[in-house]
């Protein structure tokens, strides 16, 4: 199919758990598709994106939510399974997150901005080594408090590390933390610089490599 120009094929694929990231992605794919890209959305857990070849795709935006510091463990398998495909495509990878919400709220103490950049780091890097796979781009979103989704051990789990990281205790509803400009505008800029012919994976070792 002949595309017009600037129109570009977009994967806009998700794992998640309580569907705050299927929520982002459902965000990404109606703003992409207005914008006149032909878009694919899925979720990982239940489809395989590249089952009909690599090449369907001018680019590739990955999210996935992290639960005790891993990623969803749907993406881990899906990247794993498509490492040479992924080689071939320009990608963009969110990683859903609380401690992002913290390292971008401007009242939270220093220590704890730290900690969560820690934190945040870490999982990425955790996910890097558990697949093998090195994106283009890699962005850390702030993710959502889904109180009104958890069972009672987790919701008073997750209202005891909500207090320590300065967000919301009100359990009486749910609290989302996504920038959705900022998110957009990351977005925007990795379809932006997608582009035709042979697409040149990242080489640099993990450890070097830092998160923009
Ligand atoms: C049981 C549980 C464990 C979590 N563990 C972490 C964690 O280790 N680090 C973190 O930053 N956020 C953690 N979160 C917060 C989630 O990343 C956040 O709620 C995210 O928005 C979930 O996205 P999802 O709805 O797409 O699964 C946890 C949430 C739950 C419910």
């Amino acid at each position: 199919m002949q595309l017009a120009p600037g129109m570009k094929r977009i994967l806009v694929a998700y794992a998640t758990r309580e569907g705050h990231t299927e929520a982002i992605a459902d965000h990404l794919a109606e703003r992409l598709s207005t914008q006149g890209h032909i878009v694919t959305l899925m979720n990982v857990a239940n489809l395989d994106p590249f089952e009909d070849g690599p090449n369907r795709f001018d680019c590739a935006i990955f999210a996935a939510s992290v639960h005790l510091g891993r990623h969803e463990p749907e993406m881990i398998s899906f990247v794993r399974a498509h490492l040479r495909e992924l080689a071939e495509t320009p990608t963009g990878f969110l990683s859903v997150s609380l401690a992002e919400t913290t390292v971008e709220d401007p009242a939270a103490p220093e220590d704890k901005r730290e900690k969560a950049k820690h934190d945040v780091a870490l999982a990425i890097q955790h996910f890097i080594e558990d697949t093998g796979w090195l994106p283009s781009r890699t962005k850390p979103i702030a993710g959502a408090l889904a109180y009104t989704k958890y069972g009672f051990i987790v919701r008073f789990a997750l209202k005891m590390i909500a207090r320590s990281a300065g967000v919301s205790t009100d359990t009486s509803c749910d609290h989302v933390y996504t920038n959705w400009r900022v998110l957009d505008a990351f977005v925007d800029d990795v379809v932006a610089t997608a582009h035709g012919g042979h697409y040149h994976a990242p080489s640099q070792p993990p450890a070097a490599r830092a998160v923009s």
